[in-house]
């Protein structure tokens, strides 16, 4: 009785200070982080989705980080990684988290590739929510070595959401933060219970429950050169040069630090490689590169900008900090050294799909087909 009463004491005077230290809900949409002196650094978040595959490891991962690095806290730019199951090599994702990366999820199956692979999404249910993510979260552990206790991040599927139904599902599932909601308005991440600016998401239907337990990191809305918008930054329009590129990736970043919020940067690995957009990454190197010789401007994980919100500080205490932590030593576990090639057949035999696992065995046939790769919906929920 006594220690119910005392818990329950320290929680509300934990939750409250927590409210304090990030401002109140609905002071501004922008719910920007108070800090008492100083100015708040510029960050950028540079995020891609999807499965990491062999392909994009080779022509892009291995090389995109090589001399990304901000000169004023001598930190190296880390990106995160919302990382779906299929087709995923884990042996590169356990290298990308090993560098330093952030590895988060982005569902098990994806949907499937088929025709309807987005509307099968928009009618999955709590349960099969829950399975995404749970078999998201175990096959990084188990063949990624990420640790066990990892606070993930997600983002779903095509953005796609099913309002309480899925948010429910990541509050059960210990989700850190969430970053499928887009917006018209630039803003911080901030706690979801700030339902005001959770109504206004742009791809609905939107989340409406009070008391959910984590963190928005919210996708606002890039401008084309054609003026349309769009939340992952690759689906905008840039021009057919790679000066309009460069200009029109420029204004983008522009727009969100004339504002003062931060810069998110939410693409494909495939738009970098032979993506649709032409000259797009020589221009879009060149813009980390004039990102990054920038004195305030520094590039975060999604998780650290989550991180960053719950705990602000200014940009002169933000650069200290930052050109301490940065250069620790954090040792990690890499995959083990004699691995086996993995393939599954489909019931019927004709097509396979492999597994590259950094564990010693493969899982059985039975677990991988149980949520099966070849495209029906499946699991039964
Ligand atoms: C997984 O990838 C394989 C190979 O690209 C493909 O044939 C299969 O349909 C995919 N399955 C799902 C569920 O996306
Ligand atoms: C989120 O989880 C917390 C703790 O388990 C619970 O109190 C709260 O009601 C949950 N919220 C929703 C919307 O499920």
């Amino acid at each position: 009785m006594n220690f119910v009463i005392t818990f329950s004491f320290v929680f509300i005077l934990f939750n409250t200070l927590q409210a304090l230290e990030i401002g109140q809900p609905d002071v501004n949409l922008r719910n920007t982080p108070v800090i008492k002196t100083g100015n708040l650094p510029q960050f950028v978040a540079l995020t891609f989705d999807d499965a990491v595959n062999n392909e994009l490891w080779e022509h892009l991962y291995k090389d995109l980080f090589t001399d990304l690095t901000d000169p004023y806290t001598r930190c190296d730019l880390k990106a995160t990684f919302f990382v779906s199951h299929n087709n995923t090599d884990y042996a590169k994702v356990n290298a990308l988290h090993n560098d330093g990366h952030e590895i988060a999820l982005h569902s098990f199956s994806h949907g499937g590739d088929q025709q309807d692979s987005e509307e099968l999404v928009r009618n999955f249910r709590m349960g099969r929510w829950m399975l995404e993510i749970s078999q998201n979260v175990k096959n990084m552990v188990e063949h990624g070595f990420l640790p066990k206790d990892t606070n993930f991040g997600w983002r779903a599927p095509f953005l796609f959401t099913a309002g309480d139904e899925s948010f429910s599902a990541l509050n059960r599932s210990n989700i850190m933060y969430d970053s499928s909601l887009s917006f018209y308005e630039k803003s911080w991440p901030y706690r979801l219970a700030n339902v005001d600016k959770t109504q206004s998401c742009l791809i609905k239907p939107c989340p409406s429950r009070p008391d959910y337990l984590f963190y928005e990191a919210p996708l606002s809305v890039w401008q084309g050169i054609d003026g349309h918008v769009c939340a992952m930054m690759d689906a905008c329009s840039y021009g057919s040069t790679e000066e309009e590129v460069f200009q029109t990736l420029m204004a983008n970043f522009q727009s969100f630090q004339s504002e003062g919020v931060p810069f998110p940067i939410s693409l494909h690995g495939g738009a970098l490689n032979n993506g649709r957009i032409p000259h797009f990454r020589q221009a879009f190197e060149a813009f980390l590169q004039t990102l990054l010789a920038m004195r305030d401007v520094h590039f975060v994980t999604m998780r650290q900008l989550v991180e960053f919100v719950h705990s602000p500080m200014n940009s002169v205490q933000y650069m200290r900090m930052a050109r301490r932590t940065c250069s620790i030593f954090r040792p990690k576990k890499p995959c083990s050294a004699r691995r086996p090639a993995c393939e599954f057949k489909s019931r019927n035999g004709e097509n396979s799909v492999y597994l590259n696992t950094c564990a010693q065995r493969c899982p059985s046939q039975r677990s991988e087909i149980r949520f099966n790769y070849y495209g029906q919906s499946c699991c039964g929920v």
